[in-house]
């Protein structure tokens, strides 16, 4: 009866002890441990086991609809491996709620620092007042979350200058006759600051009366096909007489193409775009596609690694600037953009390895 009491005992305390190691490690452990003889139980358990010290990162994205966000993912991948330390990945498929529920369950996973791109950016301050609670610092990714003033940092690039690159471009191309512009989707802040940025350029000759617009439009979600509406409706409207087209991104700039192309018109409308995507690379050298904004995602995926390892070790983040988040002014790094257009894309796009040479010129 003793012994049984004792080996009852012994079994309960090993039950224990596993329960607790499986549940601070992860899913497959779980299962694993369960299977598993207990000597290999105990090894498993200690490799697996996630040392105390050891940095947590959640990263929160938008989607994966543009190309340069599944270069985002991919580049902060790498980086937190290449630094030993763990990161969660969750996107949101241009879902506000599914962002929402995924970032909070990321918080309550008990990460030590939050990289959350908002796919609205209004929106997402209720996750950074959760995260605040839990003492959890916040990176807002690429685009601004606004109306809190708990946000810890702001890494993106300078925004204003991606819109005053796209307008001087394309004022210099086309300095009269009629322009349809497009802006981003309206949930986005960055969609704001590149049409801020764009009309330095455009409002001018819109006000001299030499620029005349046909259409002001943003495109919802960013997406192609709204672009391509969009387009549609401005060339009928116009009677196929438009002269130039501002487009926020590479993507909708695919979308306008498409819609000119089916009046024969693409290559003879000049048109901007952003993110250095392969399929717009591709335009650029076909002449479909006047230019587009080469943003180094690799330096930006990097950058936000580096700067969640230094806030989960207490250390300071050094910044180049302040962005009013229209609550506070959110401490920043900003990184620079260029125009890429036929004459430079080998060397931004080919020779720094962003693309490769055969499948841009394919
Ligand atoms: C990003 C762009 C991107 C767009 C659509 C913006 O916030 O800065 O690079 O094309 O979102 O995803």
């Amino acid at each position: 009866m003793k012994f049984l009491r004792k080996s009852l005992a012994i079994f309960l305390l090993l039950t224990m002890v596993f329960t607790i190691a499986a549940c601070s490690s992860d899913e497959e452990t779980k299962t694993e441990t369960t299977t598993k003889t207990e000597d290999t139980k105990k090894e498993e358990t200690k490799k697996e086991e996630p040392a105390d010290d050891e940095i947590v990162i959640g990263l929160s994205l938008p989607t994966q609809q543009e190309e340069r966000w599944v270069r985002d993912k991919e580049k902060m991948e790498a980086a937190a491996e290449e630094a030993g330390v763990k990161l969660l990945v969750q996107v949101a498929n241009n879902d506000v709620a599914q962002q929402d529920a995924q970032a909070k369950n990321l918080i309550a996973q008990g990460i030590d620092v939050l990289i959350l791109a908002p796919q609205d950016a209004a929106a997402a301050a209720s996750i950074v007042e959760a995260a605040s609670e839990e003492g959890i610092p916040v990176i807002s990714y690429d685009r601004l979350i606004t109306n809190t003033d708990k946000l810890d940092y702001y890494l993106s690039f300078d925004n204003v200058r991606v819109g005053e690159l796209q307008g001087a471009y394309i004022t210099d191309l086309v300095s009269e006759g009629n322009y349809i512009i497009m802006s981003g989707a309206p949930t986005d802040n960055n969609a704001k600051l590149f049409k801020e940025g764009a009309m330095t350029y455009l409002q001018p000759l819109i006000d001299e009366g030499k620029v005349n617009v046909i259409v002001d439009q943003p495109v919802d979600d960013w997406k192609p096909e709204n672009a391509l509406k969009i387009i549609e409706n401005a060339l009928t409207k116009a009677n196929n007489d438009v002269q130039a087209i501002l487009a926020p991104n590479d993507g909708t700039a695919g979308g306008a193409i498409q819609a000119l192309a089916a009046q024969g018109l693409d290559g003879q409308v000049p048109i901007t775009g952003q993110d250095a995507e392969l399929a717009a690379a591709q335009r650029i050298v076909e002449g479909t596609q006047s230019m587009t904004i080469f943003k180094d995602t690799r330096m930006l995926g990097a950058e936000a690694i580096n700067i969640a390892i230094a806030l989960a070790n207490g250390e300071e983040v050094k910044t180049n600037g302040a962005v009013s988040n229209n609550s506070v002014d959110v401490p920043s790094v900003l990184l620079t953009p260029y125009v890429v257009d036929k004459d430079n894309i080998d060397e931004l796009l080919i020779e720094s390895g962003y693309l490769k040479k055969e499948d841009v010129y394919k």
